[in-house]
């Protein structure tokens, strides 16, 4: 019989629905789970809206202060699905009250703040993880069983790209409701955290830490009305950012990510070449893996695409039946189902805090490195 694990949900916006969906459909679908969410709370600063929030989603009650949510006895998890300048106080002062944490990525503004927040859940000794969902896309969990298996030998190239094309527009405001990505002072960088923050944890993840950077960002709209305080204001976040880097295992890696990319909303893509093999993913078409096996040589070679929806497959045997696909949805459900058998294996939740430090070390080494344009250590 699964215990019951007492949620406090902060933000009700993109990441505060996504999670709750997983929080919601877990128990259906993982039924060996050891604990089951209670959406006890919803927690923002609009009481009416947060109220309007939690009866669609079926939280239990409101708090309009995050504060009077980390005293409540009867809180013990809370998801942080704030603006990334929030993530740092809310996590420290959680883990002072002894809540586990669910944090929304990037894990802080920098890496000073993201080694504090370290500390605090790792002193307190409170459970904890960050939302790099993308690992648990049912392809890229599979690429990263391929890779572990040695499939791919040794590995010379990791590419990767996130492209969106939603602020071309000159007119669009910064800061605000739905506009904080744009300010620096709630996002920390534009793209870097935003989007190429995802690459880095995949890629740390299924090829090993990152040694050096050498990175260039670009503001293409220098100036944008602030929606809070109605100025024109200089845009001090970077709208699109390359990097490159060599990986610790002597791989060459070659980032790119832009909000001006015409045509494109959220393309993410890694390529990986090895010795061995290759692997592509795209998250347009998230259900398949290409690969491309060098011991397939024969008048028959080529890529194969294969559409990761077969009981074998990661994750896959707990929905429908094989040939199905699955969606972008469920890989919060994923994480939200391995943060409750890590609780009761006792074993971390990858990424954790300290997981998510890593990803962090890096983006600042890339906005570091387009500041003087000169290679950085991670
Ligand atoms: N894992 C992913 O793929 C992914 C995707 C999108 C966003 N994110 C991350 O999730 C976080 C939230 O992003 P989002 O897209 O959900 O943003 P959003 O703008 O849709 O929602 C932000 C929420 O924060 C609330 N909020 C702001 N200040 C608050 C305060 N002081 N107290 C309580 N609530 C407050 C707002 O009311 C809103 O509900 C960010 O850190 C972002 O980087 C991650």
């Amino acid at each position: 019989m699964a215990k019951a694990l007492n949620l406090g949900m902060i933000g009700y916006g993109f990441m505060g629905r996504a999670h709750t969906n997983g929080y919601k459909r877990v128990a259906d679908f993982f039924p060996d789970i050891p604990f089951k969410p209670v959406l006890k709370a919803a927690c923002a600063r609009d009481a009416e809206k947060i109220k309007a929030f939690a009866d669609q989603w079926g939280y239990e009650s409101i708090e309009t202060d995050w504060r009077k949510l980390l005293e409540r006895k009867d809180i013990d998890a809370v998801d942080i699905c704030v603006p990334n300048n929030l993530h740092k106080e809310i996590s420290i002062a959680a883990a002072k009250a002894g809540k586990m944490i669910l944090c929304e990525k990037p894990l802080a503004m920098n890496v000073a703040e993201g080694e504090e927040m370290c500390q605090a859940v790792e002193k307190a000794k409170v459970a904890n993880t960050v939302w790099y969902n993308y690992r648990r896309i049912p392809a890229v969990t599979f690429a990263k069983k391929l890779i572990d298996e040695g499939r791919l030998g040794r590995i010379f190239h990791y590419r990767a790209n996130f492209l969106q094309d939603w602020t071309i527009s000159a007119e669009l405001p910064q800061g605000g409701a739905g506009l904080w990505r744009l300010d620096a002072a709630a996002a920390g960088s534009g793209v870097t955290g935003d989007l190429l923050a995802h690459c880095i944890d995949t890629a740390l993840w299924l090829n090993g830490g990152i040694a050096d950077v050498s990175a260039m960002t670009e503001v293409f709209v220098k100036e944008r009305k602030h929606a809070l305080t109605g100025k024109t204001e200089k845009v001090t976040i970077d709208d699109a950012c390359s990097f490159l880097c060599h990986f610790q295992n002597g791989s060459l890696g070659l980032f790119e990510s832009t909000r001006y990319a015409r045509g494109h909303k959220a393309l993410y893509t890694f390529e990986i070449n090895g010795e061995k093999g290759s692997l592509k993913w795209d998250l347009h078409d998230l259900h398949r893996l290409e690969i491309f096996e060098y011991s397939n040589e024969g008048a028959t070679r080529g890529w194969k695409s294969v559409h990761i929806t077969d009981g074998d497959h990661p994750y896959m045997g707990k929905w429908w039946v094989p040939g199905l696909a699955i969606g972008y949805e469920h890989s919060f459900v994923h994480q939200v189902a391995d943060f409750l058998y890590s609780l009761g294996s006792g074993e971390p939740c990858h990424p954790t805090f300290r997981d998510a430090l890593e990803t962090q070390k890096v983006c600042d080494a890339v906005i570091s490195s387009a500041k003087d344009h000169s290679w950085k250590k991670v």
